[in-house]
């Protein structure tokens, strides 16, 4: 008997391509695919990349380079891009490199087993399409397999917002919400192999409309709501909101759900509103604080995660100013910030840009008074008690990892019998990524 054939997938970017890897895995596994942990034993290669950022792209090239070697030791190693970098730059990318067999993009990855049948007699293949059937509806959940606690779920995708600087609305299209009755089923089905943690995925998530069972449009709020009616599902949490999309009854939710956890990722960008409205956001500076105020006065302790860009198109040092004070204002308990980066095809790509030395200058003024912000966030936490979600084994003897309500990485000793529960802990200790602690003999 044949073989099994060897699958490598290689994830690059968001929690979105996670989420699609493993769907990915997940189908070709029926498909008679074994994965393996390392590109050297594979078959079949594929990137599921990102084109955020020119970094992000070029990493795609340079990790192609490295296949070479390998398929002159496996003729029949077949490579394909999936992903961003793939529906961005289709046919071209074949072009730029000739070892590439394969390239999909985001929305059609329900017919890789046919288009991997295809390549399989040595045609290359290039597809980028938006079609109008449903690949969640095609691509098949792995019935069997246990999940750790703590798992993604995608209830929306695309963006239609075209912020000046962003390729999304390009490489994943326009906003697309799954409907409230296969997202039930999905949640009652990773509740059913052990997941306890859910978090919906989507690049607007809180614009979520889904077609609801009584023929109404929901919003993210209401899926939550029935999405929570499953007894098993101990929390959940969405990611990433748009400022203009948070509704009241989203707000309100941080206030009467206990389930829903404290912790909102709401991008800013930037604190200048001339920036602001340059980037297309659709908000200003006020608009953002003053939700922000709206958001901790119905759960004063919810820890405001941002994304942050330096350096855009016209930016100056006193733009650069206002975006260090919305810092202070919000305390972020984490965050994420970058320099910009023009992509093609994006209405700032044109733009003349601020000088690279300002820019580094500039990101690493604002990462470091970010670092400071988080570190407050975690030593008022010191001596708290906190429930905490047991997700794996640490690397050190004895140690398990867990996650606090506020998304923080939580380290501590317990048994491997821990993992799936949640437990008290005493936080001890702020580390440069997380909380150290010991479980304590409440119950909570
Ligand atoms: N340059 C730099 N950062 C970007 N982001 C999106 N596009 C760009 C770009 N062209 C950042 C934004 C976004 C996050 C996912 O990536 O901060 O929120
Ligand atoms: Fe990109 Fe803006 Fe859409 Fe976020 S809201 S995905 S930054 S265009």
């Amino acid at each position: 008997m044949k073989n099994a054939k060897k699958i490598f997938i290689k994830t690059y970017g968001c929690q979105m391509n996670v989420f699609d890897t493993e769907r990915i895995l997940e189908s070709l596994v029926h498909e008679g695919y074994d994965p393996v942990e390392s590109s050297d034993d594979a078959d079949l290669i594929l990137l599921n990349t990102c084109h955020i950022r020119e970094k992000a792209a070029e990493k795609v090239y340079s990790e192609l380079g490295r296949y070479k070697k390998l398929k002159l030791n496996n003729p029949n190693l077949k490579v394909g891009v999936v992903g961003c970098v793939a529906q961005a730059e289709g046919a071209e990318l074949m072009a730029r490199q000739p070892l590439v067999d394969l390239v999909v993009g985001p929305q059609v990855y329900h017919r890789l087993p046919d288009l991997l049948k295809k390549i399989s007699t040595g045609e290359r293949v290039v597809d980028t399409d938006f079609p109008v059937e449903d690949k969640f509806k095609i691509l098949a959940r792995d019935t069997e397999k246990k999940r750790a606690p703590s798992a993604f779920l995608t209830v929306q995708e695309g963006c239609d917002k075209f912020c000046a600087f962003c390729v999304v609305p390009y490489t994943r299209g326009a906003e697309v919400s799954r409907s409230v009755e296969q997202l039930v089923l999905e949640a009652r089905s990773l509740s059913e192999k052990g997941v306890i943690e859910l978090t919906l995925l989507g690049q607007n998530v809180n614009a979520y409309r889904g077609l609801g069972p009584d023929g109404k449009y929901w919003t993210l709020a209401s899926l939550m709501s029935k999405i929570l009616e499953i007894k098993e599902l101990k929390r959940i949490r969405f990611t990433t909101s748009h400022p203009r999309d948070m509704s009241n009854d989203l707000i309100e939710m941080f206030g009467n759900e206990e389930k829903l956890m404290p912790f909102l990722h709401l991008p800013v960008q930037s604190g200048s509103n001339k920036i602001l409205k340059a980037m297309n956001r659709g908000h200003t500076s006020e608009t953002y604080t003053k939700l922000i105020g709206r958001i901790r006065g119905v759960r004063p302790d919810i820890a405001i995660s941002g994304d942050f860009i330096v350096g855009f198109p016209g930016e100056t040092e006193a733009d650069f100013q206002e975006t260090m004070k919305i810092c202070d204002k919000v305390k972020y308990s984490q965050a994420f910030s970058f320099k910009y980066s023009a992509r093609p095809g994006t209405p700032a790509a044109d733009k003349s840009e601020v000088n690279e030395l300002e820019k580094s200058d500039r990101l690493a003024r604002l990462q470091d008074t970010l670092r400071k912000s988080q570190q407050d966030f975690q030593k008022k936490m010191i001596g708290s008690i906190q429930p905490i979600l047991i997700e794996k084994i640490g690397k050190k003897e004895g140690q398990v990892i867990g996650k606090s309500p506020y998304l923080q990485p939580v380290f501590l000793n317990a048994s491997i019998s821990s993992i799936g529960k949640i437990l008290p802990v005493k936080i001890e200790e702020s580390r440069t990524n997380g909380l150290s602690g010991s479980e304590v003999e409440i119950s909570l």
